[in-house]
């Protein structure tokens, strides 16, 4: 079955990065012109999926109206003759079915996932994370469809993590099928020293099957004292069994400071308008400092 649906939580609270996300959500700060979550979106779209849930909470209907349609403006640019920046507004409404819904309590990822249940009903469906953009010439989220079409199992997207850093995130006992496809048996969120499987970890996106719902409504807050997603899908792992695909693509954590500024940075040094003069001046930064 064709994976057509996609969620994007993007509910969270977004703490590491305050106060900028007292009022604005993470999901929105721009990477040079354009928010994190747009990349995301165009990401999916880019790879097949038709229908997508966005899962947000209070405070962030900006993020609705983003991707509405925008009479006032749109009317405005038109008549004074801006129509490279009309059309991409009014693409931005027509990139897909966007719906939304809300979280509405933070319990964490596995909990936001579980508030999709109705909208992927019996789909396959897949997940990108709110803050993590990847951006690369073949789409993350398509990588990871191509792996659930061939072998008819759930997708983890996978990359390594430095030993140091490991402990913030998961990590996954994986064994290599071929080039950069891994079957996953195990794995556990935020592992201690002595429980750690590989440098392996799930970043950023998963293609998973609807069964991941029932587990969902079993599993008890785990690490944090959140609803984790890596512990259901570490039973639907032993369950059904699960594939890893390490991707290819440039990974940035919107979540965290440096990773906001590495994406900026990064952007806008290949950005048409601004690259040039962006190197420059980069330049002269280190030069003087
Ligand atoms: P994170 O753990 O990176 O986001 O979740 P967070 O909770 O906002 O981070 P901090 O620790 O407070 O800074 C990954 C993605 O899952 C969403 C987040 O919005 C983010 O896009 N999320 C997280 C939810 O939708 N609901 C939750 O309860 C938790």
């Amino acid at each position: 079955m064709k994976v057509k649906k996609a969620i994007i939580p993007a509910a969270g609270l977004g703490t590491r990065v305050l106060p900028a996300t007292k009022a604005m959500p993470k999901e929105m700060f721009p990477i040079v012109d354009k928010p994190a979550i747009q990349y995301i979106v165009e990401e999916a779209v880019n790879s097949g999926i038709t229908d997508i849930l966005i899962i947000l909470n209070r405070g962030k209907s900006i993020i609705e109206d983003h991707f509405d349609k925008s009479p006032e403006l749109e009317l405005n640019l038109l008549s004074s003759g801006k129509e490279k920046f009309y059309d991409e507004i009014n693409s931005i409404s027509n990139l897909a079915n966007i719906y939304f819904t809300r979280q509405k309590e933070i319990k964490g990822l596995g909990h936001a996932v579980n508030c999709a249940r109705t909208f992927v009903g019996k789909d396959p469906f897949a997940v990108l994370y709110g803050d993590d953009v990847i951006i690369g010439k073949d789409p993350a989220c398509a990588q990871l469809i191509r792996v659930y079409e061939e072998f008819k199992k759930p997708v983890l997207g996978i990359s390594k993590v430095p030993k140091e850093d490991i402990s913030r995130y998961s990590s996954l006992e994986v064994k290599n099928i071929r080039d950069n496809i891994f079957s996953c048996s195990n794995m556990i969120e935020k592992p201690n020293e002595d429980e750690i499987m590989s440098l392996y970890s799930i970043l950023g996106r998963c293609v998973l099957t609807s069964d991941i719902f029932d587990i969902l409504d079993v599993t008890a807050p785990g690490a944090g004292g959140e609803i984790q997603l890596t512990d259901a899908m570490k039973t639907l792992a032993k369950r059904s069994g699960m594939m890893a695909v390490e991707f290819t693509g440039t990974r940035y954590d919107m979540g965290n400071k440096l990773g906001i500024m590495k994406a900026n940075v990064e952007v806008a040094l290949q950005n048409n308008e601004i690259g040039k003069d962006f190197r420059k001046y980069i330049e002269s930064v280190i030069n003087n400092t």
